[in-house]
């Protein structure tokens, strides 16, 4: 499974960046207006320290000003996938961009009907977002299951990104219910790492090969 970080920060892209395993990038307006930028200065910029999928959402909501914006982001670098919300216009939206071979992020799908128009549409990548469901009391994660369940029956190639993740065990299911992706904020990559046991493990293994140096 990819691992994308969900933010336009771009010091906590390149502290994760470090580690190698960093595969994308997703932003959404929300997270561009926190850093105080243009869209298209800190999409360069992303693009500058990952090499990967970097997502880029358009702000119109009409489908021939969305093509539009999508082809404007779509040149800014070989590596931007448009990201298109899934309204109305936005499906025919995805349906052009994807003909003219720009790829798409097609984002705030809430439901495997709305998923299935997307793939239908030539979406290169669907976002279901887990995480917003569950704060409704509904499974978010049933809906990535079902996703994956029906491009897997019917050969859609469209990637699953599981979005709006919380916590690390959104990842392990994500994992488990088959995402190709799984976009994560940076605190939830931080918490990945780190397990109680692992650090009192490494404890008593330096402390003990330590003690050994003295016996010798
Ligand atoms: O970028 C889309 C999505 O991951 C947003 O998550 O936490 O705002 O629901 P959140």
């Amino acid at each position: 499974m990819k691992i994308f970080l969900d933010t336009a920060n771009l010091d906590q892209i390149r502290k994760a960046a470090e580690y190698g395993v960093v595969d994308g990038i997703t932003t959404n307006p929300s997270l561009i207006a926190a850093e105080g930028a243009s869209n298209a200065d800190q999409i360069r910029a992303i693009c500058d320290i990952i090499d990967g999928d970097i997502s880029a959402e358009v702000v119109a909501t009409e489908a021939t000003d969305m093509v539009r914006e999508g082809r404007e982001l779509a040149s800014i670098h070989d590596n931007v996938v448009v990201k298109i919300p899934l309204i109305r216009e936005g499906i025919k939206a995805v349906k052009q961009l994807s003909s003219e071979g720009i790829r798409v992020n097609v984002t705030l799908c809430f439901s495997a009907p709305q998923a299935l128009l997307a793939a239908k549409a030539g979406a290169y990548i669907i976002s279901p977002f887990i995480g917003r469901l569950d704060d409704l009391a509904s499974e978010g994660m049933d809906l990535i299951r079902d996703i994956v369940t029906i491009y897997d029956t019917y050969g859609y190639p469209t990637q699953v990104l599981a979005a709006s993740i919380r916590g690390p065990l959104h990842v392990r299911d994500a994992a488990l219910a088959g995402a190709h992706i799984a976009t994560l904020p940076a605190k939830v990559f931080d918490q990945m790492f780190s397990h109680p046991l692992t650090d009192i493990g490494l404890e008593k293994f330096l402390a003990d090969y330590h003690k050994s140096l003295q016996n010798a």
